[in-house]
């Protein structure tokens, strides 16, 4: 039975959570890798809008949802999203699995991300301030406490007594702010720990037992391939794998088991946070992409940057992930565009010109766009409900991307609503390839 990852191909904040939320109807069990509250997922059903963070999207469809090793858990923010699901009438009882390899994100990760950021000042990261990055950096230094510490309220409170010890140094003498109470910590810690306790699971041979069953099993990454710490631009990037092959390495499976990957891309570009960004559109176009797409952080609220789409980019995800399919989210944004510029190869500080995303980091802050102006629609794809439909220049838009990148795009976004999905091949074998 196939297992399908779907990655985001850009800056993160692809459409990925609606697309797993339409693949997921003809899944399993859907499976998160990697990340952690950083990540928001906006979706739409029946008119009604849900924001989810930790959460696999699955779940509105009431599949068997899994947060994996690779992930990083805020307690708090993972009991409040259950709470908020079972209010919304969205069951989730039965339904959610929690690795016990996934590290927790401790009060002091928040706090030092916070204050970081703000010591950084101009050379800041822009992160979202969840505290991603140090939980990251504690479970590489071997100072991490992951989720099956909850399990035992005495490990509990020991570990968080060794990591406070040094924590509150930092915080009080590198960072000059208030250090935290190991009582308190520990008192809030176990009364989490009680209410997560029964999700806690063995992921890898929950998910190795389902691909052996024959079922189907989504993997979901969370923001992007750019966003990738070792494949993306760094420094300007989260601390951890997006890329389709973490997947494997997050769940204990081996890479062999996964037989597509669906790279989720806009129609342009967005990015939050600093860094580099060749295609970024200059003057009012920006803000009038930004307003037809809504492009404002769904965790911070923080105005997205927009650009052109950039196929270089786009190329090197194809490259990196080993993208079989894409998806075209938010086609219908560009509609408002009589003329729409797309990059098709960088121009290098020496002249030349490159297909190929940059190795070098300076060669990528320093790349120009070089530009493919293709016609515009100009009208509304509102009443499109199938490909066919679209109009000549949109299909024409699509057609190229597809050329350049030698890959088929197997869905289109037309708006924000679940349905508004074009699927030339039908979502199931989209899902299951
Ligand atoms: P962090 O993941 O909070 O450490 O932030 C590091 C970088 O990743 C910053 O540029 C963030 O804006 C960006 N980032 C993190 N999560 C997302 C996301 O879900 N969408 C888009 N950008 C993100």
């Amino acid at each position: 039975m196939p297992a399908t990852v779907i990655v985001g191909a850009q800056w993160g904040d692809e459409g990925k959570g609606k697309i797993v939320d339409l693949l997921a109807q003809h899944a399993d069990l859907v499976c998160r890798y990697q990340g952690g509250p950083n990540a928001g997922h906006t979706i739409i059903v029946d008119g009604e809008t849900f924001k989810l963070r930790a959460m696999p999207s699955g779940i509105l469809s009431g599949k068997e949802c899994v947060i994996g090793g690779g992930c990083v858990v805020d307690p708090e923010v993972l009991l409040e999203e259950l709470d908020d699901l079972a209010a919304r009438g969205v069951a989730t009882e039965g339904l959610v699995y929690l690795s016990g390899n996934a590290h927790l994100i401790m009060p002091w990760h928040v706090a030092i991300d916070r204050a970081s950021e703000r010591r950084l000042g101009r050379l800041q990261i822009g992160t979202t301030r969840r505290g991603i990055g140090p939980a990251y950096a504690d479970k590489a230094g071997r100072l991490g406490i992951r989720v099956q510490d909850l399990l035992d309220p005495k490990i509990l409170r020991q570990k968080i007594e060794v990591a406070l010890a040094e924590k509150n140094v930092w915080l009080e003498r590198v960072y000059g702010v208030e250090p935290l109470d190991l009582d308190d910590v520990a008192a809030r810690l176990e009364g989490l720990a009680q209410r997560l306790r029964p999700y806690v699971s063995d992921t890898s041979l929950l998910v190795d037992r389902a691909l052996d069953d024959q079922r189907f099993v989504l993997f979901e990454g969370a923001q992007g391939t750019l966003l990738d710490l070792d494949h993306g631009t760094y420094p300007f990037v989260t601390s951890s794998n997006p890329v389709a092959a973490y997947a494997a390495v997050a769940f204990g499976i081996g890479p062999n088991r996964i037989d597509a990957v669906v790279g989720v891309s806009k129609a342009y570009v967005t990015r939050v946070g600093e860094g580099p960004f060749p295609t970024e559109i200059e003057g009012p176009n920006q803000e009038r992409v930004r307003e037809l797409g809504g492009e404002f952080g769904t965790v911070t609220g923080r105005e997205r940057r927009c650009g052109w789409l950039d196929l270089v980019a786009l190329r090197y995800a194809v490259r990196v992930n080993g993208i079989t399919s894409l998806a075209l989210t938010k086609l219908d944004v560009l509609s408002a565009f009589e003329e729409l510029p797309v990059c098709v190869a960088y121009r290098l500080r020496d002249g030349s010109e490159t297909r190929d995303f940059p190795a070098h980091q300076s060669d990528f802050h320093h790349a120009a766009p070089v530009y493919e102006t293709l016609a515009g629609w100009a009208e509304p794809l509102d009443d499109v409900s199938s490909v066919d439909e679209l109009p000549a220049a949109a299909r024409a838009y699509v057609d190229f991307v597809e050329r350049e990148l030698r890959v088929e795009v197997s869905l289109i976004g037309t708006g924000a609503e679940r349905e508004r999905v074009l699927s030339p091949r039908g979502l199931e074998a989209v899902a299951r390839p």
